[in-house]
């Protein structure tokens, strides 16, 4: 019998295949149950001792060499299979993402990363605390002593329970509580801002039961009043991106700051909407109340734990929504709360669109 010729043959047959199940056809035509060189081997039976000595070393040879041939062509096979699919699915990573992502950043979120950015280049870091407070660190730590007329203003939610120290718990009405938080955390001398959810029981077009406030506290030795106004007028210029923002400081009260003094800005009409710039005193304009703030309380650095008479302070609250509209010109704050996703598309940040102080802090795409 010519085994190499028959080997010979297969092998070429083997090579050939155009693909895997082409080989395994082969695979079954030659090695199979009734494949023909299984049949050669069954001829070895009927093969008298020294025939079966000569022929049975070539037939399994024969064998050996088709499978050997089998196993490499579907290898190479698979091997390229392989190679062109790495290269149908390549992705190319250099290549700008696509400009229509389906979410957008809601513009609170958007506000709080333009604040962020604007209080880190004064060197002020993010603080943050609970949302369920309890009234030691929302009240009276504040100096709001529990019968003080100010804790009937903040319209409080409070909850069922109380701490391990009997303090009763509630839904924080400001962000102040994050003052008394950070003082004792950290100590003095200390420069954050504290974004985050504010809760009272109040609901109207300018008023929704939770809305965001941003904290700014700044504590260290000899801070004035002037310190304050010029991060505030430092801080609504970047934050508006105009350079004409007069402030105007007017007395006022909270318990926690002595003297309080809140803070309007002047601003005009224009098509319909707010527009912050000017003087409030300038034809055509007119004073808004902005935000509140005022020197620290002696008494509210004690239960911080730190010397009043070492070190001095000024503390700012603003509302995040407000800010947002007046930037952005939305009109009703529930719009802000309602979860509509036209609302969002049309208000919404591109999501790779992080502000920055170099790109503008608000920039729109
Ligand atoms: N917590 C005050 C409010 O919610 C705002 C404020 C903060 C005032 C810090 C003064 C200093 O109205």
């Amino acid at each position: 019998m010519d085994y190499e010729g028959i080997g010979t043959e297969a092998r070429e047959r083997i090579t050939a295949a155009q693909d895997l199940p082409a080989v395994e056809a082969l695979r079954i035509a030659l090695l199979g149950k009734a494949g023909s060189i299984s049949a050669l081997l069954k001829t070895l039976g009927g093969m008298s001792p020294e025939a079966r000595a000569s022929e049975g070393p070539r037939i399994h040879a024969l064998r050996e060499g088709v499978t050997a041939a089998l196993t490499a062509r579907k290898d190479a096979l698979e091997g390229a299979a392989l190679e062109q699919r790495l290269a149908a699915e390549r992705i190319d990573l250099t290549l700008p993402a696509p400009l229509t992502p389906r979410g957008t950043v809601h513009p609170v979120s958007q506000v709080m990363d333009e604040l962020a950015e604007i209080f880190a280049d004064l060197g002020f870091a993010v603080a943050s605390g609970p949302e369920i407070e309890d009234d030691w660190h929302n009240f009276t730590a504040l100096n709001m002593p529990e019968s003080h007329p100010a804790r009937a203003m903040h319209d409080t939610f409070y909850l069922e329970g109380e701490t391990d120290d009997h303090r009763a718990l509630l839904l924080r009405t400001h962000t102040s509580p994050v003052q008394i938080r950070s003082m004792l955390a950290d100590g003095a001398p200390l420069r954050i801002i504290a974004p985050g959810r504010v809760y009272r029981s109040d609901s109207d077009a300018t008023h929704t039961p939770m809305f965001h406030q941003i904290e700014g506290l700044v504590i260290d030795k000899g801070i004035h009043l002037g310190h304050l106004k010029w991060t505030l007028e430092t801080f609504l210029k970047a934050f508006f991106e105009r350079d004409d923002i007069v402030l105007r400081l007017r007395p006022s009260y909270f318990p926690f700051t002595e003297p309080s003094v809140e803070i309007d800005t002047g601003y005009s009409w224009q098509d319909g909407r707010r527009v912050v710039g000017g003087s409030g005193d300038a034809p055509g304009h007119s004073w808004m109340e902005l935000l509140g703030s005022g020197m620290i309380n002696a008494r509210v650095l004690a239960a911080g734990g730190l010397d009043p008479d070492q070190w001095q302070g000024f503390a700012f609250g603003v509302g995040v929504d407000r800010l947002a509209m007046l930037k952005y010109g939305m009109s009703d704050l529930r719009a802000f709360f309602d979860g509509d996703a036209r609302w969002a598309a049309h208000y919404g940040f591109a999501a790779l669109d992080v502000p920055t102080l170099s790109a503008g802090v608000g920039a729109r795409p």
